[in-house]
């Protein structure tokens, strides 16, 4: 991976990304990968995302019925159980209303993710890893690179085992390709004013932080554990109402419609 230091550290065994089980044996299906040049945001922006619960509804096309962040030291966690909208069809569900997902997500550091997703669907577990990484390219633009790959299912061929991973890449990029529409024209708040279903921003940034200060600066607050759930009911309730509503007037629309 790559470190960059002005102080000039090399990186402890304690900061290295663990690697990913499996990776390189033919359990797996090949890595799908796009990058993206973002311009017109810090890549700070995307960050924000970790404890963003509410967009996951509007730009993801997903419920969240759980919702957690764990932050400590050098990482920061999202755990996500969702199901997908009734409303709308971006692919991610394989087609089955009643899926389930659930996403453990942890940045190592301040811009690469490992993501490992498990999807219930159609009485099958499909077991996804997402990448999602970025270096800032200037204060205003940031190259974000992410794939995927998928645990071959027993049974299936090559083919179809190919098949599940690229559909499934595919409906992450349509949400991806939303997150930009509005990282792009996102004004950067320091101090924004935060909705129930915003989640802990200001001690994510507090995390943040400590990757743009010397060692020396890293001060507790920046790496001292913090935990954090998100009660769903509420909101939960009110994208109810509005899928209800969308069904009515004549949904579900495919996503990329
Ligand atoms: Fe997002």
């Amino acid at each position: 991976f790559v470190w960059h230091d002005p102080q000039g550290s090399k990186p402890t065994d304690e900061v290295t990304i663990p690697e990913i089980e499996g990776y390189g044996t033919d359990e797996w299906t090949d890595w799908s990968w796009n990058s993206m040049l973002i311009e017109g945001s810090h890549c700070r922006e995307i960050i924000d995302n970790v404890v963003d619960m509410a967009h996951f509804f509007y730009v993801h096309y997903s419920m969240p019925t759980y919702f957690k962040n764990v932050f400590e030291g050098h990482t920061a966690t999202q755990f996500m159980i969702s199901k997908p909208r009734a409303d709308i069809d971006n692919g991610t569900n394989y087609d089955d209303p009643n899926s389930h997902l659930s996403s453990d997500a942890s940045y190592h550091g301040p811009s690469y993710m490992i993501d490992r997703i498990l999807n219930e669907v159609n009485g099958m577990t499909i077991e996804t890893i997402l990448i999602n990484s970025h270096y800032p390219v200037s204060d205003n633009s940031f190259l974000l690179q992410y794939g995927a790959m998928v645990r071959k299912l027993p049974g299936l061929s090559e083919e179809e085992n190919n098949g599940i991973g690229s559909q499934f890449i595919t409906g992450l990029e349509i949400g991806f390709e939303q997150d930009i529409e509005i990282w792009k024209n996102k004004s950067p708040i320091d101090n924004p004013l935060l909705s129930e279903e915003d989640g802990p921003v200001y001690q994510l940034r507090r995390w943040y932080k400590q990757f743009y200060v010397d060692v020396e600066d890293v001060t507790e607050d920046m790496t001292a554990r913090f935990e954090f759930e998100i009660d769903t009911t509420r909101a939960l309730q009110s994208w109810d109402q509005e899928i209800a509503e969308n069904l009515a007037k004549g949904a579900p629309a495919s996503a990329d419609a």
